[in-house]
């Protein structure tokens, strides 16, 4: 719903496909969900890396940096899930008519949230479900979490006290906890990278 009214878009902005031909780049969000420790942020960093060497034009987007900033307003409550999301969303938008590749790592724990990032994205996403069991991230509990899920200091904690739905119909599927995160790597770039190839 959009509340303010008398609002218009300008019609002069420089087109994306402008920005698009300056970057030599063809712009999309890759939006990697699964549960925190899964390996979501470890991988994003990874394609980045791999995406700047080849002369990309990238940026990531993540949980920990958006909920500090533009959505340090929301907690872990479904309505809070899912307006974090939606805002994610909008941002990567954005950068998406900046012409700038897109690498997003949210939990994003449910059908609805993904069918939001969907209505938002559309054909420009690629979505890829980052699969590693609650047990594994549990046990490898990078930041600490799990640990405090287990002795009641964090509500809601996703695969706990609140759901993580398996996705339906994600583009691609990394194992990560049968990977080695080179594999995983190399898989998800090969998806990836000609996806973000200008059509000549
Ligand atoms: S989402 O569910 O809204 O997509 P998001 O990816 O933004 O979640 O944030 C997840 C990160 O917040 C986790 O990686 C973890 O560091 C932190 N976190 C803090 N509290 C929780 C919680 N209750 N459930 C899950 N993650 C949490």
């Amino acid at each position: 719903m959009i509340t303010s009214s008398n609002v218009s878009v300008a019609v002069d902005y420089i087109s994306r496909q402008q920005r698009e031909r300056d970057a030599g780049q063809r712009a999309r969000v890759t939006w990697l969900y699964g549960l925190s420790g899964s390996g979501k942020s470890t991988l994003a960093n990874a394609l980045e890396r791999k995406l700047r060497a080849d002369g990309m034009l990238t940026f990531i987007l993540d949980g920990d940096s958006l909920r500090t900033g533009l959505n340090r307003d929301l907690g872990f409550s479904d309505e809070d899930r899912a307006e974090n999301i939606r805002r994610v969303a909008e941002v990567a938008r954005l950068f998406l008519e900046a012409g700038v590749i897109v690498i997003s790592a949210f939990i994003t724990p449910n059908e609805q949230l993904r069918s939001t990032v969907r209505s938002v994205i559309g054909d420009d996403l690629i979505e890829v479900y980052v699969h590693c069991s609650f047990e594994k991230c549990r046990a490898r509990d990078v930041k600490g979490l799990y640990a405090k899920a287990a002795a009641g200091e964090i509500a809601q904690f996703t695969g706990r006290d609140s759901a993580f739905q398996e996705p339906s119909s994600p583009h691609l599927i990394i194992d990560t906890e049968n990977t080695s995160l080179e594999d995983s790597l190399a898989r998800l770039s090969q998806y990836v990278l000609p996806r973000l190839q200008l059509q000549p």
